[in-house]
C-alpha cells in the first residue's frame, strides 16, 4: 500500500491536472450557451433585421438557435471519431497541444461575431469548438489512463467527468448577468474558452509524453523509462515497465480490430451493443436538455430567478460526481447505473407534474427540486460510468475501435437531443420530459437484463463471460485475433518482440 501511495507525485498530479483542462473545456462549452440564450436570440434577430429589413420568423429563429446549440455535437461526432488516428499519429501530448488551435479558432469566431454582425460566426464557432471537445473527450481519458499508476487508474479516470462538471459550473457562474452574461459581454463569455487553451499549451511542454505511447507505439524504451521515473518519483520503475511490455506483447498478438471487423465478429456484438446502449442511456436520459436549456425550463415553470436555479443544478452536478467517485468501487457500476436511471425516471415525472402545476406559485420550487434530483441521479451512474465502462468491456485489440463507436454514438445522441428539444418542447408543452422518462425506463430494463457487473473483474474475466454468452462466435473471434489473445495458451504461440 505504501509503495502505491508514493506513486502519487506532485509531477503526476500536475500532468493530470493539465490534461483535465481539456475536460473542463468540454464542460464549459456544454454549459455556456444556456445563460445567454435570450441575448443570442436577440442578436440573431437584430442581424436578420439589419440584413433583410424584417424580423426573423419564429420558426426560423427556433431553427437557427437549435442549430447553434446542436452543431456543437456535430463537431463532437467528427472529433471523437478521429481521436484514435490523431493520438497515434502525433502522440498524446502533442495532439492535446495541436488540438488547442481549434479552441483559438472557435473562441475567436464566437467572440468577434457581434463586431462582424454575423450569427453564422456563432454557428461556425460552435462547430469548431465541438470538434475540439470531441477530440478531448478521447484524448483526456486516454492520457489520464496511460500515465496513472495501475492501482489508481479507476479513481483518476473519474477526473474526466469531474473536469466536465466543473467546466459546466464555471460557465454558469460566468454567465451571470453582472459578470459576462450581459448584453455587451456575452461574446466574451463564449470566447473565454481561449484562456484555458492558452494555459494548457503553456503547461503541456512541462508534462511528459505518455510512457505507454513511448514504449508501445514508438518502441522508445529509455524515453519511456525516464518519463515513468519522473511521474512515479522513484528510480525503480521496472514493475511498470514490465507491465507495459506485457501490454505491448498482448497488443501485438491481438490484431488491431477495425471498425467493420468489430461489427462483423459475433463475440464483439454483445459488448458492443452494451457499450452503445450505455452511451445512448447517458444522452437520451435528457441530461443535456437540462444543461443546454435549463434557464428556459425554469422560466416556464415560473421560477423568478432561473439563472440561480441553473447554477444550483451545476453545483448539485459537481457534488454528486464526487459522491459517485467514492461509491463506484463499492456499490459497483451496474447497481449505480440502475439507481441513476430509475431515479432520473422518477425525477422526470416530478418535473412534468411541476410544469403542469406551474400556476400554483409555491410549486415552482418543485421544478427546482425535480431538476436537482434529475441531475444528482444522473451523476450517480449514467454520467460517469458510460465514459469508462467501454474500456472495461473490451480488451486491448478491439478497444480503440469500440471507443470510437461509443464516442460517436454518444455525440450523435447528444446532437439529436440538442436539435430537437426546443421543437419537442413546443410540441409537447409540459409533457416533454415524459419522452425522456420512457427512454429511461427502457434503459433501466436493458441494464437490468443485459449489463454485467465489471467492478473488480479482470478484462479477461469479463471477456470470458461474453464468449460464454454467445458460444457460436468462438471461431470468428479467433479468426479476428480477438480478446482470446490475453489467455496464456495463445501467448505461447506468439513470437515475442
Ligand atoms: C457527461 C455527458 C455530457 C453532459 C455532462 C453533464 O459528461 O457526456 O454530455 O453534458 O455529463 O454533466
Amino acid at each position: 500500500m505504501e509503495g502505491e501511495k508514493k506513486q502519487v507525485t506532485c509531477y503526476l498530479l500536475f500532468s493530470l491536472s493539465t490534461a483535465v483542462i481539456g475536460s473542463l473545456q468540454f464542460g464549459y462549452n456544454t454549459g455556456v450557451i444556456n445563460a445567454p440564450e435570450q441575448k443570442l436570440q436577440a442578436f440573431f434577430n437584430e442581424t436578420w433585421v439589419k440584413r433583410y429589413g424584417k424580423p426573423i420568423e419564429p420558426g426560423v429563429s427556433i431553427f437557427v438557435w437549435s442549430l447553434a446549440v446542436a452543431i456543437f455535437s456535430v463537431g463532437g461526432m467528427v472529433g471523437s471519431f478521429s481521436v484514435g488516428v490523431v493520438a497515434d499519429k502525433f502522440g498524446r501530448r502533442k495532439s492535446m497541444f495541436l488540438v488547442n488551435i481549434l479552441a483559438l479558432i472557435g473562441g475567436g469566431l464566437m467572440g468577434l461575431c457581434t463586431l462582424c454582425s454575423s450569427f453564422e460566426m456563432v454557428i461556425a464557432g460552435r462547430l469548431v469548438i465541438g470538434l475540439f471537445c470531441g477530440l478531448f473527450t478521447g484524448l483526456t481519458p486516454m492520457y489520464v489512463g496511460e500515465v496513472s499508476p495501475t492501482p489508481l487508474r479507476g479513481a483518476f479516470g473519474t477526473l474526466h467527468q469531474l473536469g466536465v462538471v466543473l467546466g459546466i459550473l464555471i460557465s454558469q457562474i460566468f454567465g451571470l448577468e453582472f459578470l459576462l452574461g450581459s448584453d455587451k459581454l456575452w461574446p466574451l463569455l463564449l470566447a473565454l474558452t481561449v484562456v484555458p487553451a492558452v494555459i494548457q499549451c503553456v503547461l503541456l511542454p512541462f508534462c511528459p509524453e505518455s510512457p505507454r505511447y513511448l514504449l508501445i507505439n514508438l518502441n522508445q524504451e529509455e524515453e519511456a523509462r525516464k518519463a515513468l521515473v519522473r511521474l512515479r518519483g522513484f528510480e525503480d520503475v521496472s514493475k511498470d515497465m514490465q507491465e507495459m511490455k506485457e501490454e505491448s506483447v498482448k497488443m501485438n498478438m491481438e490484431k488491431k480490430v477495425t471498425i467493420p471487423e468489430l461489427f462483423r465478429t459475433a463475440t464483439y456484438r454483445q459488448p458492443l451493443l452494451i457499450a452503445v446502449v450505455l452511451q445512448l442511456s447517458q444522452q437520451l436520459s435528457g441530461i443535456n436538455a437540462v444543461f443546454y436549456y435549463s434557464t428556459g425550463i425554469f422560466e416556464s415553470a415560473g421560477v423568478t430567478q432561473p439563472i440561480y436555479a441553473t447554477i444550483g443544478a451545476g453545483a448539485v452536478n459537481v457534488v454528486f460526481t464526487v459522491v459517485s467517485l467514492f461509491l463506484v468501487e463499492r456499490a459497483g457500476r451496474r447497481s449505480l447505473h440502475l439507481i441513476g436511471l430509475g431515479g432520473m425516471a422518477v425525477s422526470a415525472l416530478l418535473m412534468t407534474i411541476a410544469l403542469l402545476l406551474k400556476h400554483i406559485e409555491s410549486l415552482s420550487y418543485l421544478s427546482i427540486g425535480a431538476v436537482f434530483a434529475f441531475v444528482a441521479m444522473f451523476e450517480m451512474g449514467p454520467g460517469p460510468i458510460p465514459w469508462f465502462i467501454v474500456a472495461e468491456l473490451f480488451s486491448q485489440g478491439p478497444r480503440p475501435a469500440a471507443m470510437a463507436i461509443a464516442g460517436f454514438s454518444n455525440w450523435t445522441a447528444n446532437f439529436f437531443v440538442g436539435i430537437s428539444f426546443p421543437k419537442l418542447e413546443k410540441l409537447c408543452g409540459p409533457y416533454v420530459f415524459i419522452i425522456f422518462m420512457i427512454f429511461l425506463i427502457f434503459f433501466f430494463i436493458f441494464t437490468f437484463f443485459r449489463v454485467p457487473e465489471t467492478k473488480g473483474r479482470t478484462f479477461e474475466d469479463i471477456a470470458r463471460e461474453f464468449r460464454g454468452a454467445s458460444p457460436p462466435a468462438a471461431t470468428s473471434v479467433q479468426e479476428a485475433g480477438g480478446d482470446m489473445a490475453s489467455t496464456s495458451p495463445v501467448k505461447e504461440k506468439v513470437p515475442l518482440v
